[in-house]
């Protein structure tokens, strides 16, 4: 699949590698294009660069690896035209600028409106897929735990946009849970908060969430 990758922070770097690896097609866009010129020398013929409306529009799927609280001017710029009737896969958490309490991060949201409800609502033909957000980016392509394969939660109001977000973390490794309807980043994404606790508090940073069943 030909994936647009907006983002040329760690995660942006980290899911374009994945993708590569396991045979995609990978575009990264940026404000800044020439800041990806390294990336692109090193990550083979499959790989291109260009702004965010490029990656966007040139992507089948695309990913939103953007800071959270530039995700919506990011959207702008990659022209809502040109993500209508695709997967995003959005790896995004509402961060706020105030430094964390105690190890506990600050969210501009609140438990009423989650990010991803603001970027669906911003641009509607678009069927985002929370995905990616709970973990940090060194686990994010085929982690190795002792216990297994640790889960990751999605969300999304668009099935077939589901269906893509898990193919996609079958070949990274994970054990899917899909936790319903785009509300239910109000419950996903504040787990970001709970995954660097233990990395803000004590420096540790190695470990991912699994949820436990019954049947
Ligand atoms: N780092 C992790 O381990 C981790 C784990 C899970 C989820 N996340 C989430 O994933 C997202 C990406 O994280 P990251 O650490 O890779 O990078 P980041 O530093 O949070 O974001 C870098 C990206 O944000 C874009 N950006 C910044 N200001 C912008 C603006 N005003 N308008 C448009 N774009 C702007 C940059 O675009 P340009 O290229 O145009 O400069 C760049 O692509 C974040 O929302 C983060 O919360 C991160």
């Amino acid at each position: 699949m030909k994936v647009g990758v907006l983002g040329s922070g760690q995660v942006g770097q980290v899911l374009a590698d994945g993708l590569l690896k396991h045979g995609h097609e990978v575009m990264r866009g940026s404000r800044e294009p020439g800041k990806l010129a390294a990336w692109k020398a090193g990550a083979g013929p499959k790989a291109s660069t260009g702004t965010s409306a490029d990656a966007a529009k040139w992507g089948q799927l695309v990913v939103l690896a953007v800071k959270g609280s530039a995700a919506e001017a990011a959207l702008e710029l990659s022209g809502p035209a040109n993500l209508a009737g695709k997967t995003v896969l959005d790896t995004t958490n509402p961060i706020a600028d105030a430094p964390p309490q105690n190890g506990v991060l600050r969210f501009f949201t609140n438990l009423d409106q989650s990010l991803m409800e603001r970027l669906q609502k911003k641009v509607p033909a678009a069927h985002f897929v929370k995905a990616f957000s709970c973990v940090g980016g060194a686990f994010m392509v085929n982690p190795q735990f002792p216990g297994g394969p640790p889960t990751m939660f999605i969300c999304g109001n668009d099935e077939g946009a589901k269906t893509q977000a898990r193919q996609i973390l079958d070949q990274f490794g994970w054990e899917t849970a899909d936790m319903g309807g785009v509300e239910a980043a109000r419950a996903i994404e504040p787990l970001c908060i709970l995954w660097c606790i233990p990395g803000l508090a004590r420096n540790s940073w190695a470990h991912a969430f699994k949820l436990l069943k019954l049947g």
